[in-house]
């Protein structure tokens, strides 16, 4: 059985949750682990037959970890099928919903010596009652310029998961090169 693992940079737990359901997409016919960039160990890499890693921005950036964890192994990133997706908010307008249009992703191409077989940007989770209150005010701000959502007693998922399901099921394409 062809193994796959998923790492995932979350600080919220949407990436994660990301990372969770094409688990479960893939458990039906692969053995699939995932794992955390904060419990990353040396050779976490040896021995998958297909290696999916997702980081969420904050502030306008991917976490040091992932572009360190990323440029570190990215010659043994570079000889496995392989994806990269990026979870943002921006991603929730349509003209930035695309790897080819996203800022983000393109940034992650600019700061990566990994280049990525495949690549994807999902719309994340404004989730107001679990914000700091200085993050909540934030958030709120970044709302009121870009034409968000403004109740800051509820939480917004924007995510679509027929685009998961999808990049999940592409994804598998390049098991069979
Ligand atoms: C403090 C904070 C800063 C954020 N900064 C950005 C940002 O600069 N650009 C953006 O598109 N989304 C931004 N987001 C939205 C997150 O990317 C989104 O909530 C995502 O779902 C977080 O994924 P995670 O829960 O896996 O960390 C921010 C969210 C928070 C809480």
């Amino acid at each position: 059985m062809k193994k796959i693992l998923i790492i995932h940079s979350s600080v919220d737990g949407q990436t994660e949750k990301i990372c969770s359901y094409i688990k479960r997409i893939y458990d039906v016919s692969f053995k699939v682990k995932i794992a955390s960039f904060d419990d990353e160990k040396e050779n976490i890499l040896t021995d998958f037959d297909l290696i999916i890693i997702g980081a969420s921005i904050r502030y306008g950036k991917y976490r040091p970890n992932v572009i360190k964890f990323v440029n570190k192994n990215y010659k043994i990133l570079n000889k496995i099928p392989n994806a990269f997706f990026s979870v943002n908010v921006v991603a929730r307008k349509e003209n930035k919903s695309s790897a080819e249009t996203n800022p983000y992703v393109q940034k992650f191409l600019l700061l990566s010596k990994w280049k990525p077989l495949n690549l994807a940007v999902f719309a994340g989770k404004i989730d107001y009652p679990n914000y700091s209150l200085l993050n909540k005010y934030i958030i709120l701000f970044i709302m009121f310029l870009t034409d968000g959502p403004k109740d800051t007693t509820e939480s917004f998922e924007f995510t679509n998961w027929g685009k998961v399901d999808l990049f999940a099921k592409n994804v598998l394409r390049s098991l069979e090169t």
